[in-house]
C-alpha cells in the first residue's frame, strides 16, 4: 500500500519504517528540514534500538523515502498517518495546532480518496475536528473528494518502539467507515499473524482508549511512589512489598517500580490532558489529579533525601549523576525527572557531573554547560560528595562498587531507581539511600 506518515518523530518514523518493512511504500514527511536531511543522509534524528537498520534497509530497497515536500507526500499516500506532536497547552489541554495543520495541509491538496489516520494521541472528539478541517479546505477549493478519518492510537514504548510496533499487544482502530476499516485490516494483517489483535471500535472510544491506558500506567507508578514514602516511615521495604503484591495476577508485576517519578513525552501530558478534557465535560477527575500531584512531589524526593543528609545549603558540594534520559534505551529527555533534580541541585549551590549512555547530546542541548558531562559512568564520580542514580540503564546495574567508593569524597549513594541491595551496599561500606527501603 501507499502510505504517508506526517511527522517523522518517535511515532511517525517507527510507524513508517515498520510499515515499509512489510512491503508498503512509505513516504515520511516532516516540516523539520534538519530531521529530513539527517534521514536522507542515512542517519537517525533519535535513538531507538533497531531502528537504524530498519530505516537503512528499507531506504535501500526503495520502499522508504523522506521529504519536506508536502505536495508530493500528500499525493503519494492513500493512507495518511498523522503522527505529529500534541504538547500540553497552557491549560493542560492537548495543543492540536500541529494535528489540525496537518489535516489542513491534506485538505488543501488531496485529489483522490484518502484515509486520514490520527496516530497522535488526541483528545476525544479530535477526529471530528480533523474531518471538519479537511472538509473546510475542500470546500474552499470547491472540490468534492471522498475521505475517511480513522483513530489509530499508538501504544509503542520508547526504547522498545520497533519491537512494540512489530509485535503489538493490540491494534486499536476507531472508525465508522467500512472501506477505511478494510484497508487498515489489510495494512496491519502482517502484524497479526498468530492471532487477530485488531480491535475495531467507534472513533471516540478509540481516542479515549489511549488516554485510559496511559492514565492507568501513570496511576500505578504514583501509587507505588506514595506507598514507598509510607514504607520508609513505617520501616517496611517497598521492594519486598512490590514482589508480594505483584504475585497476584490481578495486580501483576509490570509498572510497579517506585522511583523518581514518571516523565517522558506521554504520561505527564496525557494525564494533564485527560484531567482537562474531563473538566471541560464538567467532571473533576480527583484520582488523576492526585496521580499528577504525587508525581510532581516525587521528582523532588531524591534531592530532599540529599538535603536531609547533607543540609539544605549545597553550596560547594559536587554530585555525580548517572542517567539523564527519562527512562533507559532512549535519548528522550522530555519531562525527564533528571531535569528537576539537576535544577534543584544547582539552585542549592551544588555542581553536577553527569553521564548517560545516549542522552548526553540531548542534555547538552537542554542544559548547556550548566552541568559537566563525563564520557563514562566512572568519569562522573571523581571528587563527588555523592552519587545520584536517576535512570535505570543496564550499565548502572552492576557497577564496580569499590571504584565508586574510591572515587567519591564520601561513600554516599542516592539510588533513585532501587538498583542496589541495601545489605550488599552496607557490606561494601557504602551508605545507600533508596526509595522506600525502610528496615533493610
Ligand atoms: N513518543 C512516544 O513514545 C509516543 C507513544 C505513543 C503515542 N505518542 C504520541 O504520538 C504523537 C507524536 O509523538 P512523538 O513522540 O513521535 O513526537 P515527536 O516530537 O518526536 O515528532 C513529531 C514530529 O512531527 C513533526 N511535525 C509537526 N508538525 C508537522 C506538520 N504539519 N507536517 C509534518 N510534520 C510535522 C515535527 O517536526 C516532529 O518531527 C504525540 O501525540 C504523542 O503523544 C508518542
Amino acid at each position: 500500500m501507499k502510505v504517508t506518515t506526517i511527522g517523522t518523530g518517535y511515532v511517525g518514523l517507527v510507524t513508517g519504517a515498520c510499515l515499509a518493512e512489510m512491503g508498503n511504500h512509505v513516504v515520511g514527511l516532516d516540516v523539520d528540514a534538519r530531521k529530513i536531511e539527517v534521514l536522507n543522509s542515512g542517519g537517525l534524528p533519535i535513538h531507538e534500538p533497531g531502528l537504524l537498520e530498519l530505516v537503512q534497509r528499507n531506504r535501500a530497497a526503495g520502499r522508504l523515502q523522506f521529504t519536506t515536500d508536502v505536495d508530493a507526500a500528500v499525493a503519494h499516500g492513500t493512507l495518511l498517518f498523522i503522527g505529529v506532536g500534541t504538547p500540553p497547552g497552557e491549560d493542560g489541554s492537548a495543543d492540536l495546532q500541529y494535528v489540525l495543520a496537518a489535516a489542513r495541509a491534506i485538505g488543501q491538496r488531496m485529489s483522490d480518496y484518502k484515509v486520514i489516520v490520527d496516530k497522535s494521541t488526541v483528545p476525544v472528539g479530535t477526529a471530528d475536528q480533523v474531518r471538519a478541517a479537511v472538509a473546510e479546505e475542500l470546500a474552499r477549493r470547491g472540490v468534492d473528494v471522498p475521505f475517511a478519518v480513522v483513530s489509530n492510537p499508538e501504544f509503542l514504548k520508547e526504547g522498545a518502539a520497533v519491537d512494540d510496533f512489530m509485535r503489538p499487544d493490540r491494534i486499536i482502530v476507531g472508525t465508522d467507515d467500512e472501506q477505511a476499516l478494510l484497508l487498515l485490516r489489510a495494512l496491519y494483517a502482517p502484524f497479526n499473524r498468530t492471532h487477530d489483535r485488531l480491535m475495531a471500535m467507534d472513533l471516540r472510544s478509540a481516542e479515549f482508549t489511549k488516554y485510559a491506558a496511559n492514565a492507568m500506567l501513570a496511576t500505578r507508578i504514583s501509587f507505588m511512589n506514595e506507598l514507598a514514602r509510607l514504607a520508609e516511615r513505617l520501616g517496611a521495604d517497598i521492594e519486598q512489598v512490590r514482589r508480594g503484591i505483584g504475585a497476584d495476577p490481578r495486580i501483576g508485576y509490570h509498572f510497579l517500580y517506585p522511583g523518581v517519578g514518571y516523565g517522558g513525552s506521554c504520561f505527564p501530558k496525557d494525564v494533564k490532558a485527560l484531567v482537562r478534557t474531563a473538566r471541560d465535560a464538567g467532571l473533576e477527575l480527583q484520582l488523576l489529579q492526585a496521580v499528577e500531584a504525587v508525581n510532581e512531589k516525587q521528582k523532588h524526593w531524591l534531592v530532599d533525601k540529599v538535603c536531609a543528609r547533607l543540609g539544605q545549603d549545597l553550596a560547594g558540594r559536587h554530585f555525580a549523576l548517572w542517567g539523564l534520559a527519562f527512562k533507559p534505551n532512549t535519548d528522550d529527555m522530555r519531562e525527564a525527572p533528571s531535569l528537576v533534580i539537576v535544577d534543584e541541585l544547582l539552585r542549592r549551590g551544588a555542581t553536577v557531573c553527569a553521564h548517560d549512555p545516549v542522552a548526553m547530546p540531548e542534555a547538552r542541548r537542554l542544559l548547556g554547560e550548566r552541568i559537566a558531562y563525563a564520557d563514562t559512568p566512572e568519569g562522573a564520580l571523581a571528587g563527588a560528595d555523592a552519587l545520584l542514580v536517576v535512570t535505570e540503564w543496564k550499565a548502572f546495574r552492576s557497577p564496580d562498587f569499590d571504584a565508586i567508593k574510591a572515587a567519591l569524597k564520601q561513600p554516599l549513594v542516592f539510588d533513585g531507581r532501587n538498583l542496589y541491595e541495601p545489605a550488599l551496599m552496607r557490606q561494601l561500606g557504602l551508605e545507600h539511600h533508596g526509595i522506600g527501603r525502610g528496615g533493610v
